[in-house]
């Protein structure tokens, strides 16, 4: 039985291969795309979603709902200088390309109200699309099978500052509440050390994807190119790949070598460590909120993405730059 789930997403670069993972992979059954404001602006996001399906050939096949545009309370904070758009040059027209004009929040509300504890939920940008839907309806968390999140490094090093990984610094109060939101079920996926360890793919990888030569390989290419640009300026060997993991982990749960219970705290307030998950490893007396993934069997995460990017695709809407 494919696994339903929604998928919550800023969709730049990683975030369109997770889309990709959700929509090939045949045991998954991606019901929904809900977008949050958080890599990129907000349109742009919404483009490289349609740009992404349409490599897929599958524009209109799954509904885009719009979410949150700001985080709860702070001001929005950009990762384009880490992205670029997103999707690199990739360009297509996008007349008639539409989205539902259902509010993502209520599409997760709904959408989980008609399968009660069915539905999983990854969520690869800033939590404030899943914290909303948690305020507007206190009942949401439980109805939700399992909420994987990417966010968070286990106790290491941050991204965008030294204490705190992105999606959890762009909506700290989002990130907070949903931790004590009361979800059955959370695994996260963190950056460091899980991310940097097992996810990162470098200039070979991304060559033996692209060399395969099919429309979604070049693909790959162009939208890892301006963050592998940057990994590499900040020492990280090749492009970074946490949030197709996050999808790829709750469809293979026996990628997972090693994970653990923990308390996940979020701070909010503090101008030093904004953002900043204080994960409990059970020795403090707190009742453990989440299960953190520690290890994942990173070659073999890497020959699945491989071959889900060896398919052959015919997008009926040429892209009018980026994959020459
Ligand atoms: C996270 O931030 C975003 O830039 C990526 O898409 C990923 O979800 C990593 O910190
Ligand atoms: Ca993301």
């Amino acid at each position: 039985m494919p696994v339903p789930f929604i998928l919550d997403t800023d969709t730049a670069q990683d975030d369109c291969i997770a889309i990709i993972v959700g929509m090939l992979d045949p045991e998954a059954e991606l019901r929904a795309i809900t977008m949050v404001a958080g890599n990129v602006g907000f349109e742009q996001q919404v483009k490289n979603a349609h740009l992404t399906l349409n490599a897929l050939d599958r524009l209109g096949e799954v509904p885009i709902h719009l979410g949150c545009t700001q985080p709860m309370i702070v001001p929005w904070v950009s990762a384009e200088n880490v992205h670029g758009t997103g999707t690199g040059r990739l360009d297509m027209d996008f007349t008639g390309v539409s989205h539902e004009q259902e509010h993502a929040v209520d599409a997760l509300i709904r959408i989980t109200a008609e399968d009660p504890g069915e539905i999983s939920i990854v969520a690869i940008g800033p939590l404030t699309n899943i914290a909303t839907a948690a305020v507007k309806d206190p009942g949401f968390p439980k109805r939700v099978k399992h909420l994987v999140i990417m966010g968070g490094s286990n106790n290491g090093r941050g991204n965008i500052t030294a204490a705190a990984e992105f999606n959890f610094y762009v909506d700290p109060h989002a990130a907070k509440k949903v931790f004590e939101a009361g979800f059955e079920q959370i695994t996260v996926i963190p950056w460091a050390p899980l991310t940097l360890n097992d996810a990162v793919f470098g200039r070979d990888r991304i060559a033996a994807i692209g060399e395969q030569g099919t429309v979604l390989s070049k693909f790959f290419v162009e939208v890892t190119r301006a963050t592998l640009e940057f990994d590499e300026r900040v020492g990280i060997p090749g492009s970074t790949h946490p949030d197709s993991l996050a999808v790829a982990t709750l469809i293979h749960p026996d990628l997972v070598v090693k994970a653990s219970d923990y308390h996940v705290a979020v701070e909010s307030e503090s101008p030093l460590t904004r953002g900043y998950a204080a994960m409990s490893w059970g020795v403090h007396g707190l009742e453990p909120n989440a299960r953190v993934v520690e290890k994942v069997d990173g070659e073999r995460f890497y020959a699945y993405i491989k071959a889900l990017f060896a398919t052959e695709t015919r997008p009926t809407r040429p892209f009018t730059a980026g994959l020459e």
